[in-house]
């Protein structure tokens, strides 16, 4: 039996990387995308299927997480075995300008979601795209059972999904998932996540097109992995025989600062000469240090990551200095990472 995927943030760098995955393994993928007036499926490009083909496995509709009437027909119609919510206003310092929107999609976005699966009686597994923001300033190494101190609009969002999908599994037996991810990176994070940001700058400073890298808080530590390897472990949740929480991360952090040290210096150059702050990216609260303790996952999931810090920073470093050498040479819309680097 084919088994059918409904996923939301498609055209997120999760929900890119969870696509080809689950095509790998032959599922038929329906993603959720918003309309916009600029083309947002960038990163799906290499994975798109003309709607003539006759052998296509992936599918993608028109929805929003404001858009509860959207969510509950595209449950009812694709029954997919199963639902990974991915979708989200996901940049913790933007959530600071807009917390009322963060609430209304990062938060309200998944009671939407979780009703229109009570509602259309669709017998599917859930996964519910938590985050290692929601514990704050909890003290390290954080896991499954520390305490939650959410430090942004962003992670209060993220905590009330978090209670709202044990809530719905426990109150209607529906077979929800937390996946509680520490930060993940890769050649397709949002350019101002810091991490890419920093990769993009350097990139343009080796090849002589920008000289200054504006950034904010360089103290600050996470714990950083590579995504293609977490959209796996999301996927290992949803083939358990019962629903539960994992943290999924790599147990290892570095600050900023450490993350452009290795970075600059792997392309033979020193990032002081090019890093001025701006207070403009620092945060009301920031969140200090973040390490998970992935213990439980390796435990009864079997998952631990690959792909180290090092590598993560060297690939990343990689893909960014050929698209920009490839922009150089004219091949502007020349957009797959994988034509850049193989991970
Ligand atoms: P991302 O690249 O920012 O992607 C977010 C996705 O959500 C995009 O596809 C975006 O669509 C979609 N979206 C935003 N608002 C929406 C709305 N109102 N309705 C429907 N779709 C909407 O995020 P990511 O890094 O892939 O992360 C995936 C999920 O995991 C997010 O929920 C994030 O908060 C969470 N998470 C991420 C990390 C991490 O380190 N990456 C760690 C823990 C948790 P557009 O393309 O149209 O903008
Ligand atoms: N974005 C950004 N831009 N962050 C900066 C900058 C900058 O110029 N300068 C320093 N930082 C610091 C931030 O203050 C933060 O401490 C750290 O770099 C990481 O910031 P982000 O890359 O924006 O990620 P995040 O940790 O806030 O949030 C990401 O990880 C969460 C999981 O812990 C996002 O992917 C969230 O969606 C995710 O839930």
């Amino acid at each position: 039996m084919v088994k059918t995927a409904l996923i939301t943030g498609i055209t997120g760098q999760d929900g890119s990387y969870l696509t080809e995955f689950l095509l790998q393994k032959d599922y038929e993928v329906h993603g959720i995308i918003r309309r916009a007036s600029t083309f947002n499926t960038e990163r799906l490009d290499h994975l798109y299927m003309d709607p003539h083909e006759e052998k296509r496995k992936l599918f993608l509709h028109y929805g929003d997480l404001s858009d509860a009437g959207q969510l509950t027909n595209l449950v009812y119609n694709t029954q997919p075995d199963e639902i990974y919510n991915l979708a989200a206003q996901s940049h913790v310092r933007v959530s600071f300008d807009l917390p009322e929107y963060t609430g209304d999609i990062t938060a309200l976005g998944t009671t939407r979601f979780l009703e229109a699966i009570r509602k259309s009686g669709a017998d599917t597994k859930f996964y519910q795209a938590s985050s290692s923001e929601m514990f704050g300033d909890s003290p390290p190494p954080q896991n499954e059972n520390s305490s939650f101190r959410p430090r942004s609009p962003y992670a209060a969002a993220k905590l009330y999904s978090y209670w709202m999908t044990a809530n719905y599994r426990e109150a209607y037996n529906i077979f929800a998932c937390n996946g509680i991810l520490f930060n993940h990176e890769s050649p397709r994070r949002g350019e101002t996540f810091v991490t890419r940001k920093i990769t993009m700058a350097l990139a343009k400073i080796k090849l002589g097109l920008q000289d200054k890298l504006y950034l904010g808080n360089l103290e600050a530590k996470r714990d950083w992995g590579y995504a293609r390897d977490y959209v796996e472990a999301m996927w290992l949740m949803l083939q358990q025989d019962e629903p539960d929480d994992y943290v999924i991360a790599t147990g290892e952090t570095h600050s900023v600062k450490e993350f452009l040290d290795e970075a600059f210096d792997y392309a033979g150059l020193d990032w002081q000469e090019y890093v001025e702050i701006d207070s403009r990216y620092f945060r009301p609260t920031e969140v200090d240090v973040l390490i998970g303790d992935a213990g439980k996952v390796r435990k009864k999931l079997g998952w631990k990551p690959k792909v180290g810090f090092k590598e993560l920073v060297r690939l990343m470093v990689d893909a960014d200095l050929k698209k920009e050498e490839l922009r150089q040479h004219g091949y502007a819309n020349h957009k797959r990472d994988e034509d850049y680097v193989v991970p």
